[in-house]
């Protein structure tokens, strides 16, 4: 949970709770992946068809913000190729020989999960263009003058990448991936199902009525419904008889300062900012995050995306700029003193 904010619940990292719970609720299969049916198709007709084949999978890039099912996917892909799946994340793969070494331990058709693969380091990176399109890398034998390089055959294996920032990635290593699947955040339906699975599995008992107050407020991502399901269900048992209907959701959610679009305190908070500091915008990214003491890549990978989606705020090249919807929902009239009615409100 995040340290600066400890009542917020955002689709950051995984927390190891998180991880406990979700071994049961994680979905195992394309078929329980519920929804992104756009990726859902495409995946299946390339892991069908190197299936029939016989081959190795190509590499595939998973891109979109956190919590809508990157690393679930990378675990399903390898799961319907029924092979082996290594994981590791950018940051972590300081060294050449830190990817040298998790590639020759591969198996013919094995998945390479490479987490945050946007924040790996230049070597490495270089290191990993002939490893994905010609199976080769050259290592180092040796040091000082009588170092030696040679070059390693790999098996044909399958990389998948995820990352929540696609624009940070170089081209030569997007090139590289043949197979390039975008996440976009879920339908309050596809959501509904999500929860109504998890409830399901959890044992958690709901009214239809609950489930859909709780999706509707669920920033549209998986990671961030099966948080806040758990939360509510915490409120029904203790202040309530144990069922989730819509007004004990309804109450739990206010408790915890989610707001009738899902936005959170820090959410508001930022639009609060724009408006109250920077006279609705458009101001920087840098100057935004010092002014709410955020970290620049959190608040545009986490936060952003969800606002911009929602309509609420805009991404210009001058800087962020609220929107009139921005505007109506903090109750405020606009910039030329107009007012918004109606849905945002
Ligand atoms: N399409 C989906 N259907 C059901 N559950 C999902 C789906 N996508 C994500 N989840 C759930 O949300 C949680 C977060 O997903 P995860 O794959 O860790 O997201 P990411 O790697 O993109 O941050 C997982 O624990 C999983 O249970
Ligand atoms: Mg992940």
């Amino acid at each position: 949970m995040d340290s600066k904010h400890p009542d917020r619940i955002i689709a950051r990292e995984a927390s190891p709770e998180d991880e406990l719970a979700s071994t049961s609720i994680r979905p195992e299969s394309l078929t329980h992946f519920v929804g992104q049916n756009e990726v859902k198709k495409q995946l299946g007709i390339c892991i069908e068809a190197a299936r029939q084949r016989g081959e190795a999978l190509d590499h595939i890039l998973l891109a979109g913000p956190p919590g809508l099912g990157k690393t679930t996917l990378a675990h399903i892909i390898a799961r319907e190729m029924d092979v082996n799946v290594r994981t590791t994340s950018g940051p972590i793969l300081e060294r050449k020989a830190d990817l040298a070494g998790l590639l020759t331990e591969l198996q013919q058709g094995d998945v390479l999960f490479i987490d945050e693969i946007h924040r790996l380091n230049r070597v490495v990176e270089e290191c990993l263009y002939p490893a994905m399109e010609d199976y080769f890398i050259d290592v180092l034998i040796g040091e000082g003058p009588h170092a030696k390089s040679i070059k390693l055959d790999l098996p044909r294996f399958t990389l998948v990448g995820a990352t929540t920032r696609s624009g940070m990635l170089t081209g030569p290593l997007r090139d590289r991936f043949g197979i390039q699947c975008r996440l976009n955040f879920y339908e309050d339906d596809d959501i509904a199902r999500i929860l109504r699975r998890s409830a399901g599995i959890l044992g958690i008992d709901f009214e239809e009525e609950g489930l859909i107050e709780l999706a509707s407020r669920s920033r549209r991502t998986p990671r961030v419904a099966n948080r806040l399901l758990r939360r509510v269900r915490d409120y029904a048992q203790v202040r309530s008889d144990g069922v989730i209907s819509a007004a004990v959701a309804g109450e739990a959610l206010s408790l915890l300062e989610i707001d009738r679009l899902g936005l959170d305190q820090m959410d508001r908070r930022i639009l609060t900012i724009i408006t109250e500091k920077f006279g609705g915008g458009p101001v920087g990214l840098k100057t935004l995050a010092i002014a709410l003491g955020e970290d620049e890549g959190t608040l545009e990978e986490v936060y952003e995306p969800f606002l911009i989606q929602t309509g609420l705020l805009n991404r210009t090249p001058s800087g962020r700029v609220l929107t009139p919807a921005g505007y109506a929902h903090l109750g405020l009239p606009g910039p030329s003193g107009t007012t918004l009615q109606g849905e945002f409100l």
